[in-house]
Parts: C-alpha cells; structure tokens; sequence
C-alpha cells in the first residue's frame, strides 16, 4: 500500500469539525483520508502530488438524479419558458424515447452523463430508474444504473403510464416490476404528488420496497401542498426532495426526524417554481442536501457548482451550509455520512467529508477560494475530481 501527500491546499473546507484549514495538506493510503491539517504539521508519504494553491472541498454527493433516460424535451422547456405550466405528463414523453432506445444507446448517454458529473465536481452519484415504466424498462434501467452507480433508486412509480389503470399499475409497480429490480436497487421511491400518485398509493408502494429490505425515498410537495413531506417522516423515509411548498407542521417534522429535505435549484429554476425554502428548513433545525436533479424534463443540468451558487445567491444559505448540504447532506440523505471515525452508518468510509478514515473523494477547485462557487456564477470553477484517492476528472 502506498501513501500519498497532497499539498498547495489553499484551503480545504473539510466539512466536519475542522473546519476550513488554510495551507492544508492531506495523506491518502488505500482510497481514504489517513490524515488531515496543516501542511507545515505534514507526515511524509510514498508519493507528493501539489494541488498548485487551489481550494479543495469534499466531492459533490449528488443525492437525486434521473440519468437514465433517451430523448430530449427542449421543445417543452421552451414552451415553459413563453408560460406553459409544468406537468408531470412530460415524463410519459421520456418513457417513449427510453423504451424505443437499445441498452447500448442507454449505456453510452448514461456514462457521458457520468462523465459529464465527474468534470463537475461530482464524485458520488445516486440515479433512479422511471422511465421505462413496464417491466422489462424498468429492469434493464435498474441493472444497468447497477453497474455504473453507487445508489440506485426504483421509481416505477413515476408516472401511471398512459392508457394504464392507476390501481392495476400500482399493482404492478408492488407485484412483478418489484420483484424484477430488487436485486439490482438500494432504494425505492415514489412521485408523491397531484397528476402523478395520491398518498394512498404512494404508501403501498414504499411499504412493499420496505418490506423488501429497500430505502426509502420520495419525491413530494414539488408543485403544491400535499401529503409527501408526511408521508416520508412517517416512514422514516432517507430524504424526500423537492419540498416546494411545505407548511408549518412539515417543517416541524422534518426538524424532529432523520429525514433529509432535499432542495432541487436548479429544478426550482427550470420549472418556475418558488425556490424551496433553505433558510426556512435550516433555521427550524431539518437536515437539508443540495442535489441536480438531473433529468429530461425539470432539469437538465449535472451542475452541483450551479446548484450550490444558487443556494448561496437566491436561497439565502451561507457558503459553508451549501457545501455542507451538498457534501455531507448528501450522504446522509444515502446514509453515507460519517457517524464517527469517518465510518458511515454500515462501517463503510462515508462520503462528503475529509476526515481520516473517510472515502478520499475531493473536489479541486480552478480558484484558491470556494466563496468563488458563488461569487463567480457561471465560471468553470471545477479543475479536479479525486474518487478514493484516484484522479477521475481533470478539466484542461
Ligand atoms: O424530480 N418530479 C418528478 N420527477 C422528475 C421530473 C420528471 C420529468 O419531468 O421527466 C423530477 O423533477
């Protein structure tokens, strides 16, 4: 096993009781962090590698994506930017083009679309299935997320599909089309919601994922009020993202549970819907993750440096609590975060943290200075991205 130092550290924002060192210096061994401070305090290593006076942060954990999928709806969009409301009906658009597409086609969007995190910052990734909507899709959309991502998400309860009946479906979604994804999925998740499925429903669904030794995760309260943010509390639910429109007693509940409220930006943005109140969740005490959301119809964007400049921008949240929520939020709302000696809550290293112990996952920035994710919007702000200590992306 060798070992390696890396320095020219400007700053790294650790995310976790160290805080932010200046001048730092980091040791990896076998993919995690062995050691980490102030450079001038360094223990040698095998090897040096000099990161050329750049700020460096914990790899994104991007917590929501939809990456499997074929097809554009750009005409969609731009019919939502001259004043068409978004539907979830869009999503039946997507199913087509993902059925009519061949695994092959698939697999090769699905790495570009990994790549194109990676160059992002992006070092962690959980993707959800949902848009194959019938059996077969839905398996060949889950084993093959399978091989390429660390968290995989069944979301056959994304969309009755056209035509079907909305009970017969959930039916299905709970009977066969379970049965034939399990194997290959961490999660399971429904779209809680008016024009897509009611509480009742969405109950069934994630119950028989429990039963079946799955996470939970919903998507809920994108588009108005509803029962979502509830539902997923009740549960015990990782996270339920969205939460566009929660009330009193939702924030209350987020604030006395473990389940993560996970804030969509740059769906916000893209759908016109209000920003999803960051400040409001923090300040009542919920655990908040920052994700993409990368999907064909709400948001079209890996870009975790967009996400996290608008949520220092526009939603009100200081720089460490955006990196914080899109770092270690993240991983807890994977249960990947650091419980103690950088071990997440399976003893595995956790993600989105540089502690000792922890994966060596980072994110290298262009500038000596993170507050440029925001402070620059829009400037290619990633140089590097590190997973377990290996060099992944580097933009030229
Ligand atoms: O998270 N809200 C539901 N699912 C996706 C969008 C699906 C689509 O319109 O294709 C989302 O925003």
């Amino acid at each position: 096993m060798t070992s390696t130092l890396f320095t020219g550290i400007s700053e790294a924002r650790t995310v976790s009781e160290a805080g932010t060192i200046r001048d730092a210096a980091i040791v990896v061994e076998d993919g995690v962090v062995q050691w980490v401070g102030p450079r001038t305090h360094a223990p040698a290593a095998d090897n040096a590698v000099d990161l050329q006076d750049k700020a460096v942060l914990p790899g994104w954990v991007d917590s929501h994506t939809h990456m499997v999928f074929a097809g554009s709806r750009a005409a969609e969009f731009e019919s939502r930017m001259a004043g068409e409301d978004y539907q979830a009906g869009g999503i039946a658009v997507t199913m087509e083009a993902t059925r009519a597409a061949g695994l092959g086609q698939l697999e090769k969007l699905l790495r570009d679309r990994i790549r194109g995190a990676h160059a992002g910052g992006t070092t962690s990734l959980e993707t959800k299935t949902g848009y194959g909507l019938d059996v077969p899709s839905e398996q060949m959309a889950a084993k093959l997320a399978a091989e390429y991502v660390g968290d995989v998400t069944f979301l056959g309860a994304h969309l009755v599909p056209p035509g079907a009946n909305a009970e017969e479906y959930v039916d299905l979604v709970v009977g066969d089309m379970l049965n034939a994804v399990v194997d290959y999925v961490d999660w399971i998740d429904v779209f809680c919601e008016r024009g897509a499925f009611d509480e009742e429903q969405s109950r069934r669904v994630l119950k028989a994922g429990q039963e079946r030794g799955l996470g939970l995760r919903v998507h809920g309260n994108q588009l108005g009020e509803g029962p979502g943010v509830q539902l997923a509390v009740e549960l015990g639910a990782a996270s339920v993202d969205h939460v566009n429109y929660v009330t009193d007693a939702d924030v209350e509940a987020l604030a006395s549970s473990d389940t993560v409220a996970t804030l969509l930006p740059a769906c916000d943005l893209s759908t016109r819907q209000p920003l999803a109140p960051a400040r409001r969740l923090i300040d009542a005490g919920a655990h908040i993750a920052i994700a993409s959301n990368l999907n064909p119809g709400t948001s079209n964007t890996s870009s975790m440096n967009f996400c996290v400049g608008t949520a220092v921008l526009q939603q009100y949240l200081s720089l460490d609590e955006a990196i914080h929520a899109a770092t270690s939020g993240g991983a807890r709302a994977l249960l990947r975060h650091d419980v103690g000696g950088g071990r997440d809550p399976r003893g595995r290293p956790a993600k989105g943290t540089i502690v000792p112990g922890a994966a060596a996952d980072f994110h290298v920035l262009t500038t000596p200075q993170a507050i440029d994710l925001a402070f620059r919007p829009g400037m290619p702000m990633t140089w590097r991205a590190y997973v377990a200590g290996e060099l992944v992306h580097e933009n030229g």
